[in-house]
């Protein structure tokens, strides 16, 4: 995935600024409604659809996605089968792919100290968790199973004994893994499980605009998307998923009150990676509250305000948090539009 870096996003915000003085927040307010074809050729300099396809997807095959399937939803994968990877990231009744917990409740009650993130689109980011720990999707599955106060099983040879005595299981591997002689493993619990988040792709209202489509956005969603472009949101959630290309500071300007988790120096150890996380996607952001990496940004437009403050110094009016929150609610699956979304 393409990484804009921070300085040349800047450079490119100025210019947009420059170039669109009217839509920018505060200025010349009730001039007339944005032009879609205007916004369009702004927009396509920071954000591109979301593809159609995951990377590696293409040789997933319908007996390996099924399987992966299941096991997404397996509840003996936890230690008092209590717990599937659904119960924390929820695909199914039109969620978001999280538990909208500010964080979340394991196998045995505890909670860790972070919010669970959504795995819709997560096979695009640059690397997963909040850190970035783990490279991708089949070493990410590695990590719950095993985690005391997620799944808590206690070993990768206990949790493939559970799933061999369940019967069908040792069938739905040998198809899935189709001339191995001992396909269940717990490296093809993991490989199986990341297939099935390859299908995990969202479709949206900004991706139907980005495309072409002059009605895909109302008159406050279209200035919404100005405002975020000409606040400087763009410097970090930019790209096809609006962010997860990227590690910044929590609090580049104004600090975070909540210093504890140092985000990215627990992975690499250096100076300069304190309080920097992942930039999350904002695609589906309308479903996956409460926000940040603790939880504890209730709201989407308390979210919106702490950003502009913590990132950018400014403090945004309220017809300005309104129209990004608009133009964020754009941003939901259309599949699973009919929840969170305030605007339609
Ligand atoms: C008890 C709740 C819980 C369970 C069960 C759980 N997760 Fe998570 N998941 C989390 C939390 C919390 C994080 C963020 C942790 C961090 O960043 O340190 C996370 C992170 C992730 C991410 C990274 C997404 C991103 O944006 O970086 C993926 C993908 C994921 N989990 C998939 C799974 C899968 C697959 C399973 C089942 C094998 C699973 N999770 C089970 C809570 C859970
Ligand atoms: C300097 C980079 C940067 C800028 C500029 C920035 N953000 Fe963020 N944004 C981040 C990071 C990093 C996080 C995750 C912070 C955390 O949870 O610790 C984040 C989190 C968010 C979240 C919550 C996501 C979630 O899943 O919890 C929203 C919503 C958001 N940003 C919107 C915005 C808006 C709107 C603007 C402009 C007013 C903006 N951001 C400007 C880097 C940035």
């Amino acid at each position: 995935m393409k990484t804009l870096s921070l300085s040349s996003t800047v450079s490119l915000l100025a210019g947009s600024l420059a170039l669109s003085v009217a839509g920018a927040p505060g200025v010349a307010r009730a001039a007339e409604a944005p032009k879609p074809g205007e916004v369009r050729s702004r927009a396509q300099a920071f954000f591109q659809p979301v593809p159609d396809k995951m990377p590696g997807s293409d040789k997933d095959s319908a007996e390996l996605v099924t399987l992966g399937r299941q096991l997404y939803f397996e509840k003996g994968l936890s230690a008092n089968n209590s717990q599937s990877c659904n119960s924390c990231h929820a695909v199914d009744r039109n969620m978001g792919g999280v538990d909208n917990e500010p964080t979340s409740p394991g196998a045995f009650g505890k909670r860790g100290g972070r919010n669970s993130p959504t795995v819709l689109n997560a096979g695009f980011h640059l690397a997963q968790f909040w850190d970035g720990r783990a490279a991708d999707l089949v070493a990410q599955a590695k990590g719950p199973i095993l985690n005391p106060i997620e799944m808590a099983m206690p070993s990768e040879a206990e949790v493939v004994k559970k799933l061999s005595a369940v019967a069908e299981y040792p069938k739905a591997f040998a198809a899935a893994f189709p001339g191995q002689k001992d396909p269940l493993t717990y490296e093809n619990i993991a490989q199986a499980i990341a297939a099935f988040e390859r299908t995990l792709v969202t479709h949206d209202r900004l991706d139907d605009f980005l495309k072409g489509d002059d009605q895909a956005l109302t008159g406050v969603e279209l200035k919404g998307l100005e405002t975020f472009v000409s606040t400087g949101c763009i410097a970090c959630h930019n790209g096809p998923l609006l962010g997860a290309n990227s590690y910044q500071k929590m609090g580049v300007v104004n600090g975070y009150a909540n210093g504890e988790d140092l985000g990215r120096h627990a992975v690499t150890k250096s100076e300069e990676d304190k309080l920097k996380f992942k930039v999350p996607s904002l695609r589906n952001i309308a479903l996956t509250g409460p926000y940040f990496h603790d939880g504890k940004a209730a709201s989407l437009e308390e979210a919106v305000r702490q950003m502009a403050w913590l990132q950018l110094g400014r403090k945004l009016e309220d017809g300005d948090v309104k129209s990004i929150v608009a133009f964020l609610n754009t941003l939901t699956d259309k599949a699973r539009a009919s929840k969170g979304s305030a605007s339609r």
